[in-house]
């Protein structure tokens, strides 16, 4: 029921029209019978800074920044939490009786969804393919976490050199760089304890391709994958038929959801619904 009282949580960016918080957030709203809705508006980049000032107008509680928005909307808030300062980018934004905070939820919502599925970064050896905006969430929380080698493998070596710099003057850890290459990722994955990929390869409609030949992948690593569509991935089958853990994307993709939905309605995000409605929508959709 929408009434006077409902308060409003949606989602920016461009194109929007594929996102899944609209589903997973009113599943979750409406388990717990809580006075909310969350809608998707597409905003193109020359709007962004009305689209703010339109949450500041209509006291909107919560909204999400997605592509193209999560590093320039920053330029529009009252206050940036230290994380996402460091990250570089928001994705979720708190009205606080008109102030507005911004927070990055991408890299705490991998690092949780990774421990549920049973890897502890701490004390392991860790590789991280790509240098782009998920990949800089998702090192710089697990690198708060004492791994004892971290190495980011990219395409465009110059990006995982920036980003390996840029994670060890922040947190105090050698972070390794090197160029995506057969050879680098074979030398690399011998003693591995942890693969996150962190590029968009392996995503619907090219579900066909992965960064790393099957043979280099052992059986007593974890796999990580965030893409989410589909939820497994070539790399991840591949994994499995090697005999690793293999942890999927939509784990990442619900936890920096409910980290959100704690932030706006100060109560406990009903994981295992929003899970659910993201795995039935993606079961649904044509690949
Ligand atoms: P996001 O914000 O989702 O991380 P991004 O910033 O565009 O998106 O980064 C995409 C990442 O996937 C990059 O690391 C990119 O490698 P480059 O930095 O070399 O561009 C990686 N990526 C995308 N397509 C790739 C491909 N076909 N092969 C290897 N890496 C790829």
């Amino acid at each position: 029921m929408i009434s006077a009282e409902t308060r409003l949580c949606c989602v920016i960016g461009d194109p929007i029209k594929h996102t899944l918080s609209p589903l997973m957030h009113n599943a979750a709203f409406e388990y717990l019978g809580l006075e909310f809705i969350y809608v998707a508006f597409r905003v193109k980049a020359d709007m962004l800074k009305k689209a703010v000032d339109g949450m500041r107008a209509f006291n909107i509680k919560g909204m999400n920044v997605t592509i193209p928005h999560k590093v320039r909307v920053m330029e529009y808030l009252d206050v940036i939490d230290e994380v996402a300062r460091e990250i570089g980018a928001v994705n979720t934004i708190v009205n606080d009786d008109g102030v507005l905070k911004g927070f990055n939820t991408d890299g705490e919502g991998a690092l949780k969804a990774l421990k549920e599925g049973g890897g502890d970064p701490k004390e392991k050896k860790i590789v991280i393919l790509g240098a782009g905006g998920a990949a800089r969430a998702v090192s710089y929380f697990i690198a708060r976490e004492g791994p004892s080698d971290m190495v980011i493998i990219n395409r465009t070596v110059e990006k995982a050199v920036r980003l390996a710099r840029c994670i060890s003057e922040k947190i105090g850890l050698e972070v390794r760089a090197k160029r995506l290459t057969v050879q680098n990722l074979k030398d690399e994955l011998e003693d591995a304890e942890i693969l996150i990929n962190c590029t968009s390869v392996g995503m619907t409609p090219n579900i066909n391709e992965t960064l790393v030949p099957k043979g280099l992948l052992r059986g007593d690593m974890i796999v990580m994958d965030i893409v989410y569509n589909p939820v497994e991935t070539r790399l991840l089958r591949e994994a499995k038929e090697r005999g690793c853990l293999t942890i999927d994307g939509v784990g990442m993709l619900v936890y920096q959801g409910a980290i959100a939905f704690e932030m706006w309605t100060g109560v406990r995000a009903p994981v295992d619904v929003m899970r659910e409605v993201i795995i039935k929508a993606l079961r649904g959709r044509r690949l």
